[in-house]
């Protein structure tokens, strides 16, 4: 198994210095290759977990392995994507792509090439000599997409990527993420609070809950790619996970205005 994650508790400090179990009794094993959702209410622990994964915090109990190693600190194979994108503005689109090239044993020709190849997959060929500040909130976040795949990193972690963008430019970036995740194939691990997103792209969704946060239940998501948000099988895996949350009509209806 590519991730195990076996008994993990995690204790945070509160302001009087008492500890706070966030996390509890979670155990997970994730293959490689697959795309997973966290999914839950703010607060439930899901960038605490991710964290953990990538060796950006120390688990309180239990134990993180990947590809059997202890997950115990960060590593070069794995690249973080955040919902601010992480782009330096002095660089241009295609110097932002080189940046985590420019560590490894890479000619300047060579990485020249490889930028240029995952800036054209995230068709922004013509965008390569911009500035961020030139480009719309959607581009950013697929510069930050192509600059994470150029480094080829063995896990892609996304902590709600997609939340700072409006609806459409959110809907056309999830159809972005399954195409290359389709090519790439590489293992994703993906926060976020909206159904319909993690429906959209997952192969398991993990419903998590809060105080202290556990995994409630694990969801596959068997629909073939491209998936169509309006099938019948996508609407009742979405229902499914409102029944997860214990939502009323009421509350659903209030979700969706
Ligand atoms: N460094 C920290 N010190 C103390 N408490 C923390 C720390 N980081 C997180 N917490 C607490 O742990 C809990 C889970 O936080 P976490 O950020 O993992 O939630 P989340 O599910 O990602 O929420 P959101 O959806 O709002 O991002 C919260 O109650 C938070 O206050
Ligand atoms: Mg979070």
């Amino acid at each position: 198994m590519f991730i195990q994650i076996k008994n993990v508790s995690k204790e945070y400090p509160d302001t009087n210095n008492n500890a706070v179990q966030v996390l509890k009794s979670i155990d997970l094993d994730i293959e490689a290759g697959e795309f997973i959702c966290l999914l839950g209410p703010s607060g439930c622990g899901k960038t605490t977990l991710l964290n953990l994964i990538a060796g950006f915090e120390k688990v309180t109990s239990g134990e993180i392995t990947i590809n059997g190693k202890l997950a115990v600190e960060a590593s070069s194979k794995h690249i973080t994507i955040f919902q601010n994108y992480g782009l330096l503005p002095w660089r241009s689109v295609q110097k932002n792509v080189e940046l985590g090239l420019e560590t490894k044993d890479r000619s300047k020709s060579e990485r020249k090439r490889i930028a240029g190849d995952f800036i054209e997959l995230v068709g922004l060929k013509q965008y390569a000599r911009h500035y961020p500040s030139q480009l719309s909130g959607g581009m950013q976040q697929r510069v930050a997409i192509a600059r994470a795949l150029a480094v080829d990193p063995e896990i892609i972690f996304m902590d709600e990527p997609f939340g700072a963008l409006d609806a459409m430019t959110r809907i056309n970036m999830q159809d972005e993420i399954s195409n290359i995740w389709q090519k790439k194939k590489k293992t994703i691990i993906f926060v976020t609070h909206d159904i319909e997103e993690a429906v959209f792209l997952a192969d398991r969704i993990l419903v998590m809950s809060p105080n202290p946060g556990r995994i409630k239940s694990v969801i596959k998501v068997p629909i073939a790619r491209k998936r169509d948000r309006t099938h019948p099988d996508f609407l009742k895996i979405r229902n499914k996970i409102f029944e997860e949350f214990e939502m009323k009509e009421k509350e659903k209806i209030e979700y969706y205005l």
